[in-house]
């Protein structure tokens, strides 16, 4: 039996990995979750497991130094996969700091928590997974030739990517360092359930639901490379159980789209799922887009080469975006409390 300290569990990605976890692995495992449930953190995510027994919830910030020490020497732990992080660029942009402090320092509490805590044990068999992106590579030209490989230098653009690669680095310089056992996944743009209204492929569902305008920054032509989150679980958990320590992975479906084309195939997908008598309906069209001023030192692309875990580990995409973004509308129409309770704040209170 294996138990898993999932930092950021209440968050989209992290709720993704807790319920893949717990379906994948049987009861040969234990998760326990580590989450400051800032506003990114959803206890509704985590409702249905609430009270299964392998599943285990402790509230804490990560830039606590103490609490963190204290955390992990209270639960003995065989892997960590961390993926609590401040994650929206934009908030990036009006407050660094808040970046520095969870994912720069919190990232290293928690390395020398674990690190104090595996040196004490037999630590052969253990693993720390951090979950980086691809925008520490910083940004490809609009060529559809060039991709970001495992050797591409670091050259974040946004305070969000510098804060993602500072902490990249010092878990591979606690691997050189004190061999400390390690590795890292860097994965493109996420989709699917859970994820915050604030990102742009929530954004746009629940604005096209409601008839409110969408948001498209400068001229929509952008380009992100999509992955759907649950295959991006799986390639994590394949990473952490046989790649090795000290080597970073990449990520990545070949699903690149351009910003302008995702907001197009969200309102077509909407429409061809609606019933024709829903009022809704009939709002939804492009006219609803809205261009407004490009963000600032917005990257141009981003394109991951997934060579390396497909060969070394036998990862492959198994959701493409027309059967993922379908999967993901279909969710948000279904999930209609979920939304709300997100957009009117209530989520914050204790789950109903
Ligand atoms: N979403 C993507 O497309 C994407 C792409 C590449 C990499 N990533 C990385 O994956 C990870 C998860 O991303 P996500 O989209 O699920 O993020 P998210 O914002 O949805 O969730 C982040 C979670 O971390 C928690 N958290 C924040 N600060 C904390 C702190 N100080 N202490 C403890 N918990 C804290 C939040 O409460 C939340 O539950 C992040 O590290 C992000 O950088 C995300």
């Amino acid at each position: 039996m294996k138990t898993y300290l999932v930092t950021g569990g209440a968050g989209f990605i992290g709720s993704n990995f807790i319920h893949y976890l717990l379906e994948e692995c049987g009861n040969d495992v234990r998760v326990i979750n580590l989450d400051a449930l800032t506003y990114a953190g959803n206890p509704d995510n985590l409702k249905d497991i609430e009270k299964d027994p392998r599943y285990s919830f402790v509230q804490a910030d990560l830039a606590d130094r103490e609490a963190v020490f204290n955390i992990i020497k209270a639960n003995p732990i065989d892997y960590v996969v961390h993926f609590a992080a401040e994650s929206h660029v934009d908030n990036s942009i009006k407050d660094p700091a808040v970046f520095i402090r969870t994912n720069v320092l919190g990232t290293n509490n928690l390395l020398d928590a674990v690190k104090e805590a595996w040196e004490t044990e037999a630590a052969k068999t253990k693993r720390f997974l951090y979950v980086s992106t691809d925008e520490v590579y910083g940004m490809l030209p609009d060529d559809g030739v060039s991709f970001f490989t495992e050797e591409t230098p670091f050259n974040p653009s946004s305070p969000y990517a510098a804060s993602k690669a500072a902490a990249d680095m010092l878990v591979m310089a606690y691997h050189k360092t004190y061999g400390f056992p390690a590795l890292v996944t860097n994965c493109s743009n996420n989709y699917g359930p859970n994820q915050f209204p604030e990102k742009f492929i929530p954004l746009i569902i629940t604005n096209a639901l409601k008839g409110k305008k969408i948001p498209l920054y400068g001229s929509g032509t952008n380009i992100r490379d999509w992955l759907f989150v649950k295959d991006h679980c799986r390639g994590i958990h394949m990473a952490l159980l046989n790649g090795k320590c000290g080597e970073r992975y990449n990520i990545g479906g070949h699903n690149e789209k351009r910003n302008i084309e995702i907001i197009k195939i969200i309102i077509k997908t909407l429409r061809e799922l609606l019933p024709e008598n829903d009022e809704r309906r009939s709002k939804i069209t492009e006219e609803l887009i809205e261009y407004v001023p490009d963000r600032k030192g917005h990257d141009v692309r981003y394109a991951i080469n997934p060579d390396k875990i497909k060969k070394e580990l036998g990862w492959e995409v198994e959701t493409h975006f027309e059967e993922g973004i379908k999967k993901t509308v279909e969710w948000y129409i279904n999930n209609a409390e979920w939304c709300e309770r997100v957009l009117d704040g209530s989520y914050r209170e204790k789950s109903t």
